[in-house]
C-alpha cells in the first residue's frame, strides 16, 4: 500500500492517524510545520492537536514558512494552543488572539526566518512536513510550497511526514532545494536568471527521525481571487504607462526584469494587465506563484517563474495539477530564504510590487499594523524584497472606508522605510519618488496620489511643518492627529469631506 509514495519498507509500520500522531505533541514544545500562503499547509495532524487540546490543555510555539489555510491557525488560538506563533499568519481569529496579548506574534521577514533554526536560537521539538512521496534515500518531495521546511527538517528531533495522496507525482522534480549554509561558511548563492537550479530535487531526511506518516488527501485552501474594480484597474493602468514610459526611456526592456508581486487583488490587477500590454517574455522572481501567473503563461507572456509556493484559486488549481507536466517547465519552487535572498533580489534586478496600508508624505510605509498598534498579517516577504530590488513599487487605495486617508502626515508604524520605496500608487495617480529628496516627494505623493478629500489638509500640514524646519519636516505634535482624530470622530479629517 502507497509503495511509490513511501519508497522505504521499514517506514511503513510508522503510518499513524492524525490523532495518534497528535499525541507525541508536549506542552511548552517548539513546533514547526510546512506551509507557505496557505499552500503545502499541515492538513490533518494540526487539526488534530487543535482538537486534542479541548480536553487535553497544551500550548506550543509554531513557526512556519507563512500563512497557514483551512483555518487552522484560527482553530490553534481558539482553543488556546498557540503560545508564541511566527513569522506570518492572515487567520483572523489568530490575528485577534494577537492583538488581544494572548497569543505573542514575532513578525519576521520571511527570507530571515530560517536563519534562527539554522543558527540554532529556536531549536524545534518536532517539524511536520507535508509531502508527495518519501524517496528510497529517505528524503522528502515537498507538495505546493517549500518554505522553510528544509530548515525545518535538518533542526528537528523529530519529524512527521504528511503524505497528501491529492498532490500528482508529476511535482517531483519542480523543487529546487539548496542551503547556503551558516557563517563562517556560508556559500554564495549561485542563482543569474530566475530558472536557475542549484540543488536538489527533495529535502533530505534522517529516515530515522521519522516517528510518524499520516496520510491525507485533503487540497490546498482555495485562494480568494478578488474581481478587478474600478481602483485596482487604475492602480494598476497607471503602474503599467509608467513601465511603458520607462521602455520609451531605454531604462526597461518590454520583458521589464523578473517581478515579485505580492498577494492582495491590486498585485492581481497588475500581473493581469501585463495580458494586453506590449510587454512579453515576462518572468518572475518572487515568493508566490498565483492565478495570474498561469493566465499569462497561458497568454504566451511569461517565459518563466521561481517562487516559493503555488497559492491559486479552486479553479486554477484544477487546472493546473490535472495537467502539471503542461506548466513544469516553467517553474521552480524554493526554500524562502533563498526565495526571497537579498543576494539573489538584488543580482537579478527584480521590480517588486507590494501592497501598503498607508503610506506617509515622505514615503514611509506602514504594511502590518493598522492604527499603529494592531497587526493585520505581518510584514511577509515585503522589505526582502523592497530594501534589495532594483524598482520597489507600492500600491494602495488613497482612501476607504469613509474617514481614512491611507496617506497620512507620519505612519502609525513603518515597516519599509522612505530609502525603500521608489514608486508609490494610488487610483489616483504614480510618484515617482527615485532622485528626489524627502521635500520633493510629499509634493509629489501629495498631490498625484491623495484622495482630493485630504489633499488641502496634508498640504496644509506640509506647509506648517516647512515651516518649523528640518530636513524630513514634521510638527511632532500633529503628526499622528489623523490617527488620534479616527479614533475619536471616525473620520482623520478636521472638516467634512468633499466625497469618498
Ligand atoms: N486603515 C485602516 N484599515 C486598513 C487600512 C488603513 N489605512 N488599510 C487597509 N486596511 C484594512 C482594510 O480595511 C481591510 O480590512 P477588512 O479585512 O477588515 O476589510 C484590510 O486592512 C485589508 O485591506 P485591503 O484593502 O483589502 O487590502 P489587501 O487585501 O490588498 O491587503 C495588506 C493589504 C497591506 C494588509 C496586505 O497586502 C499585507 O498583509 N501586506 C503585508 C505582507 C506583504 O506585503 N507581503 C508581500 C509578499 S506576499
Amino acid at each position: 500500500m502507497h509503495s511509490n509514495r513511501i519508497n522505504i519498507p521499514q517506514l511503513h509500520s510508522r503510518i499513524k492517524t492524525a490523532e495518534d500522531a497528535a499525541g507525541l505533541f508536549k506542552d511548552k514544545m517548539v513546533v514547526a510545520s510546512s506551509g507557505f500562503t496557505k499552500a503545502g499547509d499541515s492538513k490533518a495532524v494540526l487539526k488534530a492537536l487543535a482538537a486534542r487540546a479541548a480536553n487535553d490543555p497544551l500550548q506550543i510555539t509554531l513557526i512556519t514558512g507563512a500563512s497557514l489555510g483551512h483555518g487552522t491557525d484560527g482553530l490553534l488560538a481558539a482553543n488556546h494552543v498557540l503560545a508564541k506563533r511566527m513569522p506570518f499568519q492572515v487567520d483572523p481569529v489568530l490575528r485577534r488572539s494577537i492583538n488581544e496579548g494572548e497569543v505573542l506574534f514575532l513578525d519576521q521577514h520571511l527570507g530571515e526566518s530560517a536563519e534562527l533554526i539554522n543558527e540554532g536560537i529556536v531549536p524545534i521539538d518536532i517539524a511536520i512536513i507535508e509531502a508527495v512521496k518519501i524517496n528510497e534515500d529517505g528524503s522528502l518531495v515537498p507538495t505546493t510550497s517549500v518554505g522553510n521546511s528544509p530548515a525545518f527538517a535538518a533542526a528537528a528531533k523529530q519529524i512527521i511526514v504528511e503524505i497528501n495522496t491529492s498532490v500528482p507525482l508529476s511535482l517531483e522534480g519542480v523543487h529546487d532545494i539548496f542551503s547556503a549554509g551558516i557563517w563562517p561558511s556560508r556559500k554564495i548563492i549561485p542563482i543569474t536568471e530566475t530558472g536557475t537550479r542549484i540543488g536538489n530535487s527533495s529535502i533530505q531526511v534522517d529516515p530515522s527521525k521519522i516517528v510518524a506518516i499520516v496520510l491525507t488527501e485533503t487540497t490546498d485552501s482555495p485562494a480568494q481571487i478578488n474581481e478587478r474594480d474600478e481602483k485596482t484597474r487604475a492602480i494598476a493602468n497607471h503602474l503599467l504607462e509608467f513601465f511603458n514610459h520607462e521602455i520609451k526611456k531605454g531604462r526597461l526592456l518590454p520583458s521589464l526584469r523578473p517581478l515579485q508581486s505580492g498577494i492582495g487583488k491590486v498585485a492581481n490587477a497588475v500581473m493581469e494587465g501585463f495580458i494586453d500590454g506590449n510587454f512579453h517574455n515576462l518572468t518572475m522572481y518572487s515568493e508566490v506563484i498565483q492565478d495570474s501567473a498561469f493566465n499569462l503563461i497561458d497568454a504566451g507572456k511569461l517565459a518563466f517563474a521561481s517562487a516559493s509556493s503555488i497559492t491559486v484559486s479552486q479553479e486554477c488549481y484544477q487546472r493546473v495539477f490535472n495537467n502539471f507536466e503542461r506548466y513544469k517547465p516553467y517553474l521552480i519552487l524554493r526554500p524562502q530564504d533563498i526565495s526571497n535572498a537579498a543576494e539573489v533580489i538584488h543580482r537579478l534586478g527584480v521590480i517588486s510590487i507590494n501592497t501598503a496600508i498607508e503610506c506617509d508624505i515622505y514615503g514611509n510605509v506602514n504594511s502590518t499594523h493598522i492604527g499603529g498598534t494592531h497587526m493585520m498579517n505581518g510584514i511577509g516577504g515585503s522589505n526582502d524584497f523592497a530594501r534589495n530590488a532594483y524598482m520597489s513599487v507600492f500600491v494602495t487605495q488613497s482612501s476607504s472606508k469613509a474617514g481614512i486617508s491611507h496617506i497620512v502626515p507620519m505612519a502609525s508604524h513603518i515597516d519599509n522605510t522612505e530609502h525603500d520605496v521608489d514608486i508609490f500608487v494610488t487610483e489616483n495617480g504614480l510618484a515617482d519618488l527615485r532622485g528626489l529628496a524627502p521635500r520633493e516627494k510629499a509634493r509629489l505623493i501629495i498631490n498625484n496620489c491623495a484622495h482630493v478629500s485630504y489633499r488641502d489638509e496634508l498640504n496644509e500640514y506640509f506647509n506648517n511643518a516647512c515651516k518649523a524646519g528640518g530636513q524630513t519636516p514634521h510638527l511632532l505634535q500633529e503628526a499622528l492627529s489623523w490617527h488620534t482624530r479616527l479614533k475619536e470622530n471616525g473620520t482623520m479629517l478636521k472638516t467634512n469631506p468633499v466625497e469618498f
